[in-house]
């Protein structure tokens, strides 16, 4: 296995394997990027097939959560830990303290969260051992669980897109695909009904697709025929590299915008998306809305700014729509270079202040 020479290392400032036998506790923490501030990302626990795979996701989520800082306008760099096992049976108090300890030692460098896997409750435990997390329970100050914020930040980048695509004033009467009904896309599916948008949903937990049927008058299809739905509005809420030349191919939606991360199996599929004449609504931009509202636990939560925060998304997401078109580019790239603009400011004025 190599680590600087690693296809997804992007020049991260450092790479932390942690180890705690004791504990059961095998994890790697990376922190991309600290120009604009401390690395905020999540803990996400999961059973790896090996040590390549856990080291690619969390290099290419801590590169992420960079850009979704810098595209946000927050003053946090990007960073991100993964535990290898299983949470169902392999996640104890022990190995989330031993987790917080290996957090604490890195100083505030990097600042940690829940993830896929990993739950608000087991923060609190986490937080015994190190000061540096947020995505708290609201009984310790914090701010619950980000998904409700995170949906509701794709829903404004959503509306959004339709009104810039379409000049539709609200997603009433829409037809959206959203694959995935947990967290996330529970909630989005909430508000896009509530909104008059009609639903096909598809998860691979049954009980999750039958309720929303019940709860959201949806349709309901297999995992594999949701990328072919023929709807205007295609959502990703499930896992990553779902956008592939196969899936790509298939779909018949005029946007595609959910909460996954890292959607576009490469980059190379940002251009087989606009070729298309598909909208991609680039996922770091549209499902910020819950690093927005944890990151607010740093300097006391207040709704209301939080608020304004999420609603910026659909702002951020308009100017990228607009300069992709100006330049003939993939909206993948023009986020990118939004993102890459603020953190050359920050370095620059670093340097400046070194001199
Ligand atoms: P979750 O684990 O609660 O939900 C994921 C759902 O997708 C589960 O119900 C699972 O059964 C389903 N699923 C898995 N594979 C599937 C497939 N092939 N087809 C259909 N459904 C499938 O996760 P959560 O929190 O809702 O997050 C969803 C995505 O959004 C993840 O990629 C996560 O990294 C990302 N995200 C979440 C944020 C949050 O605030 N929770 C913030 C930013 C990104």
């Amino acid at each position: 296995m190599t680590v600087f020479s690693h296809e997804a290392f992007a020049d991260h400032e450092q790479v932390v394997f942690v180890s705690d036998e004791a504990a059961g506790l095998k994890a790697l923490i990376a922190i991309h990027d600290t120009a604009l501030g401390p690395a905020l990302g999540g803990c996400r626990m999961y059973p790896y097939a090996d040590e390549e795979a856990a080291l690619r996701d969390v290099l290419r989520l801590s590169r992420g959560m960079t850009y979704k800082a810098a595209a946000s306008g927050l003053d946090l760099g990007g960073g991100k830990a993964v535990i290898i096992g299983d949470p169902r049976n392999q996640k104890t108090p022990a190995l989330l303290r031993a987790m917080g300890r290996a957090v604490e030692r890195l100083a505030g460098r990097y600042i940690t969260a829940e993830d896929v896997g990993t739950t608000v409750a087991d923060f609190a435990e986490v937080r015994k051992a190190t000061r540096h997390v947020v995505g708290l329970p609201v009984e310790l100050g914090g701010t619950g669980d980000p998904s409700p914020t995170t949906a509701l930040g794709v829903f404004y980048g959503l509306a959004a897109a339709t009104r810039h695509r379409w000049g539709a004033e609200s997603l009433s009467g829409l037809h959206v695909a959203v694959q995935g009904l947990g967290n996330v896309g529970w909630h989005l599916c909430r508000l896009l009904h509530e909104a008059g948008a009609s639903l096909t949903v598809s998860d691979v937990d049954g009980s999750l697709a039958a309720k929303a049927v019940a709860t959201f008058a949806a349709r309901t299809v297999a995992p594999e025929a949701i990328y072919a739905v023929d709807a205007e509005i295609f959502a990703p809420c499930a896992m990553g590299a779902v956008l592939d030349d196969e899936t790509a191919s298939r779909l018949r939606c005029g946007i595609v915008g959910g909460a996954a991360n890292n959607q576009l199996a490469s980059e190379d599929h940002g251009e087989v998306l606009r070729s298309r004449g598909i909208l991609y609504l680039p996922d770091f931009v549209i499902n910020a809305g819950g690093m927005i509202r944890v990151a607010s636990e740093r300097d006391g939560y207040d709704p209301d700014l939080v608020d304004r925060g999420v609603q910026g998304i659909g702002r951020t997401l308009l100017a990228i729509l607009r300069s992709a078109e100006a330049d003939g580019i993939p909206t993948q790239a023009a986020a990118l270079r939004l993102a890459q603009a603020r953190l050359a400011q920050a370095r620059g004025g670093r340097a400046a202040l070194a001199a």
